[in-house]
């Protein structure tokens, strides 16, 4: 068996974050600009058959969690059947896809059958107005209907990503606790990002702060971390139906406990979010790069996996959108 993938600070890596693509069907304000003309070349982008073969090497190094994301997955074609090739691959424990929900009615079933066993769905407000004008379009009927479907066709839990924004959607959040307590839903609050002008752009809130004050509100009780915690600090209510969680990448960061890396479509390896360390595996392959050759590239780029982000300190820094790494 080879060696697992330990980078210099001893983190082990074990969960693999696969963009699927770029591009979005929305315009989310702290995520892509509107009339963003920046999105990879299709000449560029991994074929479903590349894409399985790099999972593969990474599985075989020991990655046993692999998220699919974008921009939007949904809008890559054949995704359901990609999504089996990754599921079916031995020793992939947990496959999980983030999705803003707007296709995801018509995808759930395939997806779940597929072996996609958890799903995160973005949702910021169940206002209509404030998710059109965070969004760019006025589609929260649909991403609902989404989740309801998404429930039928079996997954559980299925969590709510709400990026909160102050001035925008901060006044949602106590609705959002609610609806999430009614459905079962684990809610995640999340501190914008400084990727971009458009993340820099949003207007920061505690989040530290806020799910303490919420947590109080609906009697809620801290969660102790779990061996495969992840970002997110939770609690739970007494029946355990429902967890609220927190995303604090600058309130309070999360990189010491850090188990991922990413991987976009074009096949560049990105080591951290908020760096710009990469290794270009795409680049690699199509150029005949061997098994033996992609293994030792990736070795070599664990190994320099950057301690931290810097959103605090430089967040000027990264100047790539969310959609072109995927969260
Ligand atoms: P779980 O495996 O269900 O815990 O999912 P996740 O929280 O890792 O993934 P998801 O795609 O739902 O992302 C939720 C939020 O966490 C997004 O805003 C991501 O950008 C953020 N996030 C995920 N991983 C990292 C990370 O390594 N560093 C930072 N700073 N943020 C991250
Ligand atoms: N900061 C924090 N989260 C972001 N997301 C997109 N852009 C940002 C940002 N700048 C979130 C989306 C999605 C998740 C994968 O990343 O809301 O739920
Ligand atoms: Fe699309 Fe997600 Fe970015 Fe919103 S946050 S624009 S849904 S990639």
């Amino acid at each position: 068996r080879a060696a697992p993938l330990i980078d210099a600070f001893g983190r082990r890596i074990d969960y693999l974050r696969v963009s699927v693509t770029d591009r979005c069907d929305l315009r989310c304000t702290y995520c892509l600009p509107k009339g963003f003309t920046g999105f990879e070349e299709p000449a560029h982008w991994m074929s479903h058959a590349q894409m399985l073969r790099l999972v593969g090497l990474f599985v075989g190094l020991g990655v046993r969690k692999v998220r699919l994301t974008g921009g939007e997955p949904l809008l890559r074609r054949g995704l359901t059947g990609f999504a089996a090739g990754v599921a079916a691959l031995p020793g992939v424990a947990d496959l999980a896809l983030s999705t803003n929900a707007t296709q995801l009615a018509d995808h759930a079933a395939a997806l779940h059958a597929a072996g996609v066993t958890r799903l995160n769905v973005s949702l910021d407000s169940l206002d209509r107005d404030c998710f059109a004008r965070i969004t760019g379009r006025d589609c929260l009927a649909q991403v609902l209907q989404g989740l309801h479907v998404a429930r039928r066709a079996g997954f559980a839990p299925i969590k709510l990503n709400m990026v909160v924004q102050a001035g925008v959607n901060e006044v949602d959040v106590e609705r959002m606790v609610a609806f999430s307590l009614a459905h079962g839903f684990v809610l995640r609050l999340i501190e914008p990002m400084p990727m971009g002008d458009t993340g820099r752009a949003a207007g920061l809130v505690d989040v530290t702060a806020l799910g303490r004050t919420l947590a109080q509100r609906f009697g809620l009780i801290p969660q102790l971390p779990g061996g495969d915690a992840g970002p997110a600090r939770y609690w739970t209510d007494a029946a355990g139906r429902m967890s609220l969680g927190a995303i604090t990448p600058l309130s309070r960061h999360f990189c010491a406990t850090c188990n991922r890396v990413r991987l976009t479509v074009d096949g560049t390896l990105h080591l951290c979010l908020g760096q710009e360390d990469q290794v270009p595996l795409g680049a690699m392959l199509r150029a005949g790069a061997s098994d033996t050759e992609l293994v030792a590239a990736i070795r070599c780029g664990i190994a320099a996996k950057p301690e931290r982000h810097e959103f605090d300190t430089r967040p000027q820094k990264i100047v790539r959108f969310m959609a072109q790494t995927g969260g």
